[in-house]
């Protein structure tokens, strides 16, 4: 019923920077790829939990989300940090001035990171299609910031099955086109969570309300009325840019399986979000690359 101590000191402790929190938070660990809204959300909830959690981060990079989790949640948590740890050219040319720079692999990069978290983490390295075998236990966080490419959304229902009823779940890329197969299978599966909010443009938030069966679903045979229906419930939930994105991100699964619908949509987003520019910026984002090689 009331604040734990900890969550008072934390309080305490953070109020002399009370005009500048992120910018404190990020002094401690300045390798995260989140905006600032997201880390004021992430920090704070981290610091409000009252009991050891077991936490699944997927998709910790050089280790920004894995540290707001480490300082932040209740000594004796457990985080398991699912990765690959291998660059992609983005990434091999961001840190290449690193100290710790190796051709492949930015694990040591991620480890001097989080050093002062070790006690908490471990570490799930490798294809999470491989590395989600790894573990059983009960969730009670579940942080996802992995699913850039189709595959891995199927894996993901493992994930949701192992988050306890009451649990907290993540979706950091939520609003992105990058990961246009979360809106559906989230829209499928909310029997089973409640949506309790969205913060800085990206990320969703939900807790899961019931059991889902311990079988497999294959998202990616859902024909394309299917997933414009799921789509659509999703966009009608919100306004403004958040739409624009969302509408985006389903002409990702709409290219290259019927021009007409595609030829819609882009008209729809250029008339209805000609006025955002992050809107404006996705669209032509995802016009220019080659979206199976982005994460
Ligand atoms: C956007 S980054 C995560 C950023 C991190 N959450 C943060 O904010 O600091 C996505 C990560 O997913 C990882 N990843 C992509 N595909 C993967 C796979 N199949 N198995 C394991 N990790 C993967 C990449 O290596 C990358 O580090």
């Amino acid at each position: 019923m009331y604040p734990e101590d900890r969550t008072i000191r934390r309080f305490l402790s953070t109020a002399p920077f009370s005009k500048s929190l992120v910018e404190q938070i990020r002094k401690l660990h300045p390798y995260s790829m989140l905006s600032d809204e997201e880390v004021y959300f992430l920090d704070n909830f981290c610091w409000s939990l009252p009991d050891p959690v077991r936490v699944a981060e997927l998709g910790a990079y050089i280790g920004g989300t894995t540290s707001i989790f480490g300082a932040g949640t209740p000594s004796g948590s457990q985080i398991e940090v699912y990765d690959l740890f291998e660059h992609n050219p983005a990434s091999r040319s961001r840190l290449k001035d690193d100290p710790l720079f190796e051709e492949n692999s930015f694990f040591p990069i991620w480890e001097r990171n989080t050093k002062r978290y070790r006690d908490k983490l471990i570490i799930r390295r490798g294809d999470v299609l491989e590395t989600a075998k790894q573990s059983r236990e009960p969730l009670d966080v579940l942080y996802i910031d992995i699913v850039k490419h189709p595959s891995l959304i199927n894996v993901m229902l493992e994930f949701y099955q192992r988050l306890k009823v009451g649990g907290i779940l993540m979706h950091q890329d939520y609003f992105h086109w990058q990961s246009p197969w979360i809106v559906y299978q989230m829209e499928h599966l909310l029997d089973h969570f409640d949506l309790i909010g969205d913060v800085g443009l990206n990320m969703t938030v939900y807790r899961k309300k019931r059991e889902i069966p311990a079988e497999n679903v294959d998202f990616l045979s859902f024909d394309i009325e299917q997933v414009t229906s799921l789509f659509d419930k999703a966009i009608a939930r919100y306004g403004h840019s958040k739409a624009g994105m969302l509408r985006v991100s389903k002409l990702r699964l709409i290219i290259g399986t019927d021009k007409k619908r595609e030829a819609e949509l882009v008209k729809e987003v250029e008339e209805t979000h000609g006025e955002s520019p992050r809107v404006m910026r996705y669209l032509n984002e995802l016009k220019k690359l080659d979206p199976a090689r982005m994460w």
